[in-house]
């Protein structure tokens, strides 16, 4: 078969490791032929690739980012958008497309593969809110990148007895707060499924000066809301899938802090640090699973479904399903938070 790659969304460590391991067992198990599209959704429209061979894949799982790069393009919404996509497809012989992103790249592969476009989806995302699947990958990276982090902040915070508020990413799911924010041991872990009791974060922080600790950590995930004020935007502007840009709670939540407790308090956005540089051993492999099984999905036909992680197995599921809802914290992970932070 000929089987097109593209990455849309934004990039995620583990996304060559999927484009290795399914170009590799394409090419040597099925004698498939490969191409990559560059740019996500939008190098399809401009009929935009690359050969993808066994030469051009050696190495690329140990790397991160993505070889074939990445957009936030919206077929759906670009006025014959999906004709210049079946002609495209056509025109360069593809017989399978695997699409490798979040929820908003496979609406487009849903929408797709409902026009008669024989397509599959592997799920992107650090922020590991997609539905139906135990993880994503360039999750556990990015969770190590901010634990990793927040480490530093404590020994600073500590040396000036501050209190430093450290701002992850986690648009609608507070994944990465909850569990950088624990392996970090901050003493206030913010997440956007739960309103922020502000009265309460400052006791957690007073609890400490009062029992000679004189600094505090918090984490605050970008998507949280922030009482009278709501989600923080980095700016106006919204993407082709109608997202606003988040940034800038823990700065907001800092100056919050400072006013009602009167400890000085500075703020650290980790933004995207915690998407770049190398994949965990975790992403690379947990890549390279959805990548062979992504292949076989295209030779058994499995068009409109996704690659999930259930357990410890990968399987797989409808699209529709994947994208019908954003997987999010719940009661026990609260719990969590809550045993694990003062009693005041
Ligand atoms: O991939 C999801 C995500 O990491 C969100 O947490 C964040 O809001 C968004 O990407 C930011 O991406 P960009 O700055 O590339 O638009």
């Amino acid at each position: 078969m000929r089987v097109a790659l593209l990455t849309g969304g934004g990039d995620c460590p583990g996304l060559n490791a999927v484009i290795y391991a399914a170009v590799k067992k394409g090419i040597q198990t099925y004698g498939d032929e490969f191409i990559g599209f560059l740019n996500g959704w939008r190098g399809v429209l401009d009929n935009n690739w690359i050969p993808l061979t066994l030469e051009k894949i050696d190495g690329i799982q140990l790397k991160g980012g993505t070889i074939l790069h990445s957009s936030r393009t919206n077929v759906k919404k670009i006025p014959g958008g999906i004709e210049k996509v079946q002609e495209v497809l056509k025109q360069n012989k593809i017989d399978a497309l695997i699409a490798l992103g979040g929820d908003d790249t496979q609406s487009v592969t849903l929408f797709l593969s409902e026009h008669g476009v024989p397509s599959v989806g592997v799920p992107k995302t650090i922020d590991n809110d997609i539905n139906g699947t135990d993880a994503t990958f360039g999750y556990d990276t990015a969770v190590s990148i901010a634990t990793e982090a927040i480490d530093r902040i404590h020994t600073t915070a500590d040396s000036h007895n501050r209190v430093v508020v450290v701002e992850v990413m986690g648009r609608d799911a507070g994944w990465i707060a909850y569990a950088a924010g624990i392996a970090g041991g901050a003493h206030v872990v913010l997440v956007p499924e739960q309103e922020i009791d502000i009265d309460h974060v400052c006791a957690l922080l007073k609890y400490n000066y009062d029992h000679g600790k004189h600094y505090g950590v918090v984490v605050v995930a970008e998507g949280c809301h922030l009482p009278e004020v709501g989600q923080v935007l980095g700016s106006q502007e919204v993407d082709s899938f109608g997202h606003v840009r988040l940034s800038g709670i823990g700065e907001a939540l800092a100056d919050l802090i400072e006013k009602k407790t009167g400890f000085e308090t500075r703020s650290v956005n980790l933004g995207h640090t915690q998407r770049g540089g190398v994949p965990t051993a975790y992403d690379r492999l947990l890549g390279q699973r959805y990548g062979l099984h992504a292949i076989d999905m295209v030779h058994q036909g499995k068009w409109g479904r996704i690659a999930v992680l259930r357990g410890t197995e990968i399987t797989d599921i409808t699209i529709k399903e994947a994208i019908s809802t954003n997987r999010r914290l719940s009661e026990s992970f609260f719990s969590v938070i809550r045993d694990l932070e003062a009693k005041v």
